[in-house]
């Protein structure tokens, strides 16, 4: 039977939270397709054991057949090419319906073009997302998000636990030992277009905890942010929507610049603060943004 196209991601589409869950857990998908979330994560790579890989891939492809997940996106994240499994989930990805495959520790170039071929067959509207987590790709940053525009590649999500591993960093709340590469990363990604999502928390019964983690994902300019637990979603999302305060502003400078009066300025004053053009054009991506979130109702 032939594949139906899938309608490419339209820009500005809301990535706030994105959960993973093991393909092998049958209640976990069943439970996903009513969770709001923007994205689903189908894994087959680190959450699954090696003795339940193959039946994995098979239960990640059937939900993608099956459906049912409404708006939110479906990744299914393969494991790596060079591993026993990586090019059976690679072809059976490239036959499915999923949106997107997630591939990991992508560290250089080379590896998104490796990736690039073995989706060759695939429809031409799956999209390739990395994750960034190895020590090596933080020395890459530029020249891999630098492929997005002449490839499938469009989206980054940060594997901090991946990191810590490999720097033998500790992994705390604060997250001072990956600062300096998630604000890089968010740079190379911004420069080329790429969408950012941040890593996961690993403590999901301690919402503050999640939650002052998100509010600094969002601070540093992430798009959403990955989650491993049903319960992370709703917080996820609360911190990623623009807020009330944030959007009156966003209209307040959107129609002053609309006064005749300030036709043809540069920079102007709204509610006794400065605004430039440049706040202009913010304040309307965060309206689209809003916009694009009110949809989902
Ligand atoms: N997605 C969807 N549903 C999930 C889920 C997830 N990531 N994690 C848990 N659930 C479901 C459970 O199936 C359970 O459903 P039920 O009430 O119908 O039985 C419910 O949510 C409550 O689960 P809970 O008991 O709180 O969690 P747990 O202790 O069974 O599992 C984890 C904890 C961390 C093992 C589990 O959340 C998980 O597997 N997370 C994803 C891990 C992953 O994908 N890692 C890879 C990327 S880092
Ligand atoms: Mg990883």
């Amino acid at each position: 039977m032939p594949i139906a196209p899938i309608a490419p991601a339209a820009p500005e589409r809301p990535r706030r939270s994105a959960l993973y869950l093991p393909a092998s857990n049958a209640k976990a998908i069943a439970k996903a397709r009513t969770l709001p979330c923007d994205v689903v994560v189908l894994d087959l790579e680190d959450a699954v054991a090696p003795a339940m890989k193959a039946e994995a891939r098979t239960a990640a492809i059937a939900a993608v057949e099956e459906g049912g997940f409404g708006h939110r996106e479906v990744a299914i994240r393969a494991n790596g090419i060079d591993t026993e499994w990586g090019a059976d989930d690679l072809a059976a990805i490239a036959g499915s319906r999923a949106d997107a495959v997630l591939v990991p520790k992508v560290s250089c170039t080379q590896d998104i073009g490796r990736y690039e071929e073995a989706l060759e067959k695939a429809p031409s509207t799956m999209q390739l997302w990395a994750m960034i987590e190895t020590c090596e790709a933080v020395f890459n940053l530029k020249e891999i998000a630098a492929m997005a525009p002449a490839s499938r590649l469009s989206l980054w999500i940060m594997g901090t636990n991946d990191l810590a591993k490999e720097m033998r960093a500790q992994l705390t709340p604060c997250r001072t030992p990956f600062l300096p590469f998630l604000s890089m990363a968010v740079a190379a990604a911004r420069a080329h277009g790429v969408t950012i999502l941040d890593g996961v928390c690993n403590e999901f019964r301690d919402l503050d905890v999640f939650e002052a983690e998100a509010r600094q994902g969002l601070m540093f300019g992430f798009d959403g942010k990955s989650l491993i637990h049903p319960a992370q979603v709703e917080p996820c999302n609360a911190v990623f929507s623009p807020g009330e305060a944030d959007l009156a502003w966003a209209r307040a400078v959107i129609e002053a610049f609309g006064q005749p009066e300030n036709q043809g300025k540069g920079a102007i004053r709204v509610e006794g603060k400065m605004a430039e053009l440049l706040h202009l054009e913010q304040a309307k991506r965060l309206v689209a943004v809003a916009e694009r979130i009110a949809e989902r109702g």
